[in-house]
């Protein structure tokens, strides 16, 4: 892709209408039509669409979402259930609020296409606890959507029957991941399962069970009305669609630019304004803090899963934090790494211990109390939680501060032989260091 990219609004395209979010609203708009499509297909039709379109999963893994839905065994006799994971608590996610927010029955929409193709007979759909506004969005349209027969017994004459819940979580990180996101709805305290068994041998109730994000979720009524060519036919190779790309940070238009995966972070910075008051790009998230960090040397970088791995990151959620010279690289690495600590449940002893200790040396470095040799100690943590820790919250700990040494090695080096944080040493003065 050249020159700057055209933006592809689909999911984003009526944010701005007053009653995006009403029954009437998303009618208008063509809502709904998906889902008649889908159900004049067969199930397993339905399934080998969304497998076409190569919808890859939009919570971060990216995995290919159709192969997921094709993973639940049928004519087990058992229940299925579909979970869409709305936890959404990645720092600088800031997706799938919005679009519940403006368009719950886009996702309401796919939530029912996906269960009719998997056989589910009950979705839940897992909202983060702080999310109040978006539970009481969803609440309305799912009573709207029962109301208006796209819900409950014999769906638009189909036979098929589905019940939706909407479930509020507590406000924890783990509770996004998916096992952990399990055993909170079956209402235990919400710490990662052992894997195998998948969740789709044994989700929900021991019960074969899909998870998938909002935004994949959401995804499917377009994918039913336009077909997976049109779907397939943006993006890269192997990255297909459109997709929500989160602008936060120092950039002077922050927000949601919805554009085929593949653009760059120049191109969308051109849309966004730029890096505010004219500032150099210093370091950037192409996908969250779980993301490696990225320089001003990635820009041209295409934000697709492929070739952001090949730059050592990840694509994540498209969380896109921007952050200009004025930052300090170890400062930010110190407060992702607290937030680690904070949300680690506490399960396995690498995340919690290791979390723990990070914070306190790294806190030690940012303030030039620390030597060199911390360095290499912060580096070896690191090493010994990933491939360590009992789920993946673990292995996204040491990603900041790991990421950050790559790159601004002689910075953080810089802390030390300063006495204190170039950028701002009065705070290193007042430093009493902590318990
Ligand atoms: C600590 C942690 C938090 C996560 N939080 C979320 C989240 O808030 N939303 C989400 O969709 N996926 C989250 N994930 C990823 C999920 O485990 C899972 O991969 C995802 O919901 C699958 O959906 P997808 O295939 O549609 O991407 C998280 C993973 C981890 C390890």
């Amino acid at each position: 892709m050249t020159g700057t990219a055209p933006l592809t609004p689909v999911l984003t395209a009526h944010w701005d209408e007053p009653d995006s979010f009403t029954l009437a609203g998303y009618e208008r708009t063509g809502g709904y039509q998906g889902l008649r499509k889908a159900l004049a297909m067969s199930p397993d039709d339905v399934i080998a669409t969304v497998k076409a379109s190569v919808l890859r999963g939009r919570g971060g893994a990216g995995f290919p979402t159709g192969v997921k839905w094709s993973f639940i065994p049928q004519g087990d006799g058992k229940p299925h259930y579909l979970t869409v994971n709305a936890d959404e608590s990645e720092p600088g996610t800031c997706k799938d609020v919005p679009l519940m927010m403006a368009t719950p029955h886009t996702l309401l929409e796919g939530a029912i296409i996906t269960c009719y193709a998997i056989r589910a007979g009950h979705a839940f759909i897992y909202v983060r606890g702080e999310a109040l506004q978006a539970v009481r969005r969803l609440q309305l349209a799912v009573a709207q959507a029962y109301e208006a027969g796209y819900l409950g017994k014999n769906i638009l004459g189909s036979g098929f029957d589905l019940d939706v819940v909407v479930h509020a979580g507590a406000g924890a990180y783990i509770c996004g991941e998916e096992t952990a996101l399990l055993t909170s709805l079956e209402g235990y305290r919400g710490l990662p399962r052992n894997r195998p068994p998948f969740p789709a041998v044994e989700g929900l109730y021991a019960c074969p069970t899909v998870i998938n994000n909002v935004e994949s979720i959401s995804s499917v009524p377009s994918i039913m009305t336009g077909g997976a060519d049109w779907f397939a036919g943006m993006g890269t190779d192997k990255s297909k669609g459109y997709g929500i790309f989160s602008l936060s940070g120092h950039v002077s238009k922050p927000g949601q630019y919805e554009a085929p995966l593949g653009i760059t972070l120049r191109e969308l910075l051109d849309l966004a304004g730029g890096v505010r008051g004219g500032r150099r790009l210093k370091f950037w998230t192409p996908g969250g803090s779980s993301t490696p960090l990225l320089t001003d040397a990635h820009l041209d970088v295409p934000l697709d899963f492929e070739s952001i791995g090949a730059a050592g990151s990840m694509l994540g959620t498209r969380a896109l934090q921007i952050f200009d010279e004025t930052t300090c690289v170890l400062r930010a690495a110190l407060r992702w790494t607290e937030f680690y600590q904070h949300e680690s449940c506490g399960k396995c002893t690498p995340c919690r211990e290791g979390s723990y200790w990070l914070v306190r040396t790294l806190d030690r470095l940012e303030h030039g109390k620390g030597t060199e040799a911390d360095l290499e100690t912060v580096l070896d943590v690191g090493d010994n939680i990933i491939g360590r820790a009992f789920c993946a919250l673990g292995d996204a700990v040491p990603v900041p501060i790991s990421s950050a040494i790559k790159y601004f090695r002689d910075e953080i080096v810089q802390h030390q032989k300063e006495g204190g944080c170039p950028f701002d040493p009065a705070a290193s003065t007042a430093w009493a260091g902590r318990k």
